[in-house]
Parts: structure tokens; C-alpha cells; sequence
């Protein structure tokens, strides 16, 4: 019998990962296993501001580079992480600058990273977990974005973003939004203002960083509603956590866990692409959560087999 390759199997749409330059090439089984199973690749930290900018206007690409010429070189797309977002920021873009010096930066920032990777970078997350987790009382979160800019940190980000290239595609991602509630539609309506006003958006990404048998029940609906307002949608940070013993009945449930979310994306047919947080077990940002398709010898888990079904609409 054939070998499973999740990648065909999710045609037209994407399969991919989180890839991190720790493991890649050092981990011999890891790397077989990112060398042949997924069509799109997100630098899991690579690209994110404090290591791509660590000083005002000094970059070093190496690590991100390395990535995206792994990418080419098994013919995989790439999903650029992140412009604007509260986390792994350098002090010196999240301390003392004044709004008009940050707003240089980030200018200066998505200007030059977008320029270095032109033509390679299928999509970028522009923007990263910057809605509130209190909704309704609260819209945006707070970080020095908010901070300096207010309500027109998101639009800056997206605006100078399509400046520099109108190629790749610009998301929205974030976590929390997956089911109808709340976060999402505080969500919903902030981008309907931007479509509105004409704020540049192309596509909506769904992390979908869930706990094992707790996959929202709503969330092929809830997709489904930003596809209508004509957005691609994604799933980008996928993982089910265990938060528990990793016994037959878990990794069972996990494995219709990850089933329901790839399925939800199958039927909704702007979804573009589902990505894995990650690759195995031993490298994942969830220490012992086993959250991931591959077990820590980089044997496929029942989780995997569920996704090459949910792909084959089985
Ligand atoms: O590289 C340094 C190393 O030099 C240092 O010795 C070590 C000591 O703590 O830290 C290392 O950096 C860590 C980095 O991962 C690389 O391993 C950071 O501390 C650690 O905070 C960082 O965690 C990352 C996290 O984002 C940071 O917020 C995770 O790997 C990464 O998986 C996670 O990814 C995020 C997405 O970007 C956005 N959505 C949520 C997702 C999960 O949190």
C-alpha cells in the first residue's frame, strides 16, 4: 500500500505546520517527517519582531531564511508570523518610543521584512491576538499597539502591509474566535468596519489551540460567516491538548478531535489551509500535553490517521 502524504490529500487546500529551526536538520526523524507531509510551512518564532528586528533597524534573517528556502526546496508555500502583535516584542519597541516614533517602526518593520521576502510569502498574519478576551466590555487588547495607536493600531498594520506588496494575502489571527460567542463577534464586526472603510483584510486565521473533547461545536458555522463577508478563512495553530494521561481512550478522542476541526474546514470552501502547531510530541510549546498528530518518535498517532480521513471526506 501507498505511504499516507496528508499534503495530497488535502488538495486543493493546504496542509501545513509550524516549523521551527531548533529541530530542523538537527532532528534527523523530525525532518523526514516535515520533508514530506505538509504544503505550507509557518516559522513557528523565527519571524517574529524580537528576532527578526532585535535592534532598531537591524535585522537578521538567517533563521527565518532558512525556513523559507527549506519551503522552496520541498516545493511547500510559506505563512509569514507575525507584523503586529503584544508578544515577543523587543524592549526597545515595547517601552518608550512615542506614538510617532513606534509608528516609524512598524512602518519601517513591515516595509522591510515584506520587501526581503517578496514573492515568497503566500500569507501573512499581519495581525496576532490583538482582540480582547473581554468582550463585549473591552474590543482591543491592551499592548503598546493599543497603547500609542488605539482603535487605529490594526488599520496601520494592514494599511502599510498591502503598501508594500498586493500579492500576499493579509489575515487576521487569532485564538478564542473559533466558536459563535462573544470574542468572535466582536471580531466579526471589526472587520465588517474595515471592509466598510476599506481597510485591507483578505482572510481570517483560526488558531484552534483546543483541549482534548472540547472542540467548539459551532465552529464550521462560524467560519462559514467569515467566508460570507467574502474573506478567506484558515485554520493556523492547530493542537489538541490532553491536559491528561496519554492512555488509548485520549489519544481516540484526539483523534475526532482533530477529525471535526479538519472536516469543519472541508466544508467550508473558503478555507484555504489547516496548519499544525508544530510537528511531534517532544516539540511542542505544550510540554506533556501530547497535543500533536506525530508521537515523540515521530510515529503517526491515531490523530493522523484522522486527518488523512477527514481530507478523503471519509
Ligand atoms: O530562544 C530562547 C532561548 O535563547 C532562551 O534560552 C530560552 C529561555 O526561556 O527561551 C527561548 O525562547 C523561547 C522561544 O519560544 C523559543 O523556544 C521563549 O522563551 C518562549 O516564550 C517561546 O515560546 C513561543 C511562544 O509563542 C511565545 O509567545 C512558542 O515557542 C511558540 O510556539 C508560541 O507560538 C504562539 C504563536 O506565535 C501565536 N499563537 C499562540 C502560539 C502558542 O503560544
Amino acid at each position: 500500500t501507498q505511504p499516507i502524504i496528508l499534503r495530497n490529500l488535502a488538495v486543493p487546500r493546504f496542509f501545513g505546520a509550524a516549523a521551527n529551526t531548533s529541530w530542523l536538520y538537527h532532528d534527523k526523524n523530525y525532518t523526514e517527517v516535515i520533508s514530506t507531509q505538509f504544503s505550507i510551512f509557518t516559522p513557528e518564532n523565527e519571524m517574529k519582531w524580537e528576532n527578526i528586528e532585535p535592534e532598531p533597524d537591524s535585522f537578521d534573517f538567517g533563521p527565518a531564511d532558512e525556513i523559507v528556502q527549506f519551503a522552496e526546496s520541498v516545493g511547500a508555500k510559506m505563512r509569514g508570523h507575525n507584523f503586529m502583535w503584544g508578544n515577543q516584542l523587543p524592549t526597545w519597541v515595547n517601552s518608550s518610543l512615542t506614538a510617532t516614533e513606534l509608528d516609524k517602526a512598524l512602518q519601517n518593520h513591515i516595509t522591510t521584512v515584506m520587501d526581503h521576502y517578496r514573492g515568497k510569502i503566500y500569507a501573512w498574519d499581519v495581525i496576532n491576538e490583538m482582540i480582547s478576551d473581554n468582550t463585549p466590555n473591552e474590543t482591543f487588547k491592551d499592548n503598546i499597539w493599543t497603547q500609542k495607536f488605539g482603535e487605529e493600531a490594526m488599520p496601520k498594520a494592514l494599511t502599510y502591509a498591502r503598501a508594500v506588496d498586493q500579492q500576499p494575502k493579509l489575515y487576521i489571527n487569532d485564538y478564542g474566535i473559533e466558536e459563535l460567542g462573544s470574542k468572535s463577534d466582536t471580531l466579526y464586526s471589526v472587520v465588517q468596519g474595515f471592509l466598510r472603510d476599506g481597510v485591507p483584510v483578505d482572510a481570517i486565521g483560526f488558531q484552534c489551540h483546543f483541549t482534548l473533547g472540547q472542540v467548539p461545536g459551532t465552529l464550521q458555522q462560524n467560519l462559514q460567516r467569515f467566508a460570507d463577508l467574502g474573506l478567506d478563512v484558515a485554520v493556523t495553530e492547530l493542537d489538541i491538548n490532553l491536559d491528561g494521561p496519554g492512555n488509548a481512550t485520549a489519544f481516540a478522542q484526539q483523534a475526532k478531535d482533530y477529525w471535526t476541526v479538519v472536516n469543519a474546514c472541508m466544508q467550508t470552501q473558503r478555507c484555504v489551509s489547516v496548519s499544525v502547531w508544530g510537528v511531534s510530541d517532544d516539540h511542542s510549546w505544550i510540554p506533556n500535553g501530547e497535543p500533536l498528530p506525530w508521537d515523540a518518535e515521530k510515529q503517526p498517532k491515531p490523530a493522523f490517521y484522522a486527518i488523512a480521513d477527514a481530507f478523503e471526506g471519509m
